[in-house]
């Protein structure tokens, strides 16, 4: 793992590269696009495409700059694959290429959702390993974010299982969307997180989806249509007052991460997991994290209160590790954690052997 990787993403509205060295972040560069995309309530493909290509060179300059590092002293050229927009995908896909090939590198074609789901394990620069850098497996990955939803079983670095996932919306899509309908901007998520400390998450009850269906899959589209009948309801006679949106911003929230717990707290129940990781946009939130941590306490007294009942107290009982990216950077899309992924790849063996056929996967998915 003493390899250095220049890694980088441009699956979405954020351009970013990368210098990597196993799980260690020597630079992770993000130029966001936040601001074109506003106008549009989404992300704009075409705009999306123009704007990477703009800033690739710069953000690649700058991300080698500040690892302080050359190209000659880079192992190999990793880049997002897919799943993401096409024709933003292409941008870096061509400039890694372009760089693989000048400097006689190899490629390393990485998925986009195995790099949020290993984001927890990124380390920054400068600390010391410790043992408990390394993960107990099996793992569980929550990748919450505007594209993805999603439970995977880790059983292996490399070897995963899609346990559930969204059946329509992502959870950050349903928080935009919802967000849109009280004029709070795009992308709502990081808003509603501030708006929701000063309301009150019980004020417009919400129900909690999929409660009939056993599996560990989710939806939140039902979430999203209730708010906006609520919306439209409360917005008959007046535009909703400063402390309603406050209110509706914990409501929706609460009701949100309350789903995604119930499923995690199922699966929790159903299998040994030692360790549970949260990765993708939406697990910046601080009130995720804790709902998650809170999820993993109460199946865990759940577990002792049932071992001592059963007089098998001498059961040796080890807590289940909580992960969450280290820096809100490794958290929305960015290329430190594909360059995380590209260094077992890289350990494995796995590079591509005709770089030049590598092509964007827009609808890649997680199976292996
Ligand atoms: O991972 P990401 O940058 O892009 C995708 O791969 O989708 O995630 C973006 C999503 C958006 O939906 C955004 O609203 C949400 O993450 N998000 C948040 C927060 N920060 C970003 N949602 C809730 N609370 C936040 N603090
Ligand atoms: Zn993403």
């Amino acid at each position: 793992m003493n390899h250095l990787i220049l890694a980088i993403d441009t699956s979405c509205d954020d351009t970013s590269a990368a210098v990597t060295q196993g799980t260690v972040v020597y630079s992770n560069v993000v130029a966001s696009q936040t601001e074109l995309h506003k106008p549009f309530g989404g992300v704009f493909p075409t705009v999306a495409k123009q704007a990477h290509k703009e800033n690739i060179d710069r953000v690649v300059a700058l991300a080698l700059k500040r690892a302080g590092v050359t190209m000659a002293e880079i192992s190999a050229v990793a880049v997002t694959q897919g799943p993401g927009l096409a024709p933003a995908l292409e941008v870096g896909i061509t400039k890694a290429k372009a760089l693989a090939s000048e400097f006689h590198k190899p490629l390393i074609a990485v998925n986009h959702i195995e790099a949020h789901a290993l984001s927890p394990l990124a380390r920054a620069r400068g600390g010391a390993p410790t043992s408990s850098n390394s993960p107990r497996l099996p793992a569980l990955a929550v990748v919450i974010s505007g594209g993805h939803s999603l439970f995977i079983l880790v059983k292996a670095i490399g070897e995963y299982e899609v346990l559930g996932t969204t059946i329509d919306d992502a959870a950050g899509e349903c928080l935009d969307k919802v967000g849109r309908l009280v004029n709070l901007g795009y992308p709502a998520g990081p808003v509603i997180e501030k708006f929701a400390k000063l309301g009150n998450p019980k004020a417009y009850p919400l129900p909690l989806p999929m409660t009939h269906i056993h599996d560990f899959n989710l939806s939140f589209s039902g979430l999203k249509t209730h708010a906006r009948t609520m919306v439209e309801r409360l917005t008959q006679d007046k535009p909703l007052g400063k402390q309603e949106v406050y209110d509706f911003c914990a409501s929706i929230q609460y009701a949100v991460f309350r789903h995604i717990c119930y499923k995690l707290s199922k699966i929790l129940s159903s299998q040994q997991i030692h360790e549970v990781w949260l990765g993708g946009g939406v697990s910046a939130n601080v009130a995720l994290r804790t709902e998650i941590r809170r999820t993993i306490r109460e199946h865990e007294r759940e577990l002792r209160t049932r071992k001592e009942s059963q007089r098998n107290a001498s059961v040796a009982h080890t807590a289940i590790r909580f992960r969450a990216p280290y820096t809100k950077r490794l958290c929305i899309d960015n290329a430190a954690m594909i360059g995380v992924v590209a260094g077992w790849k890289l350990e494995r063996g796995e590079v591509e052997l005709e770089p030049e056929k590598v092509d964007r996967k827009p609808r890649l998915s997680l199976k292996k």
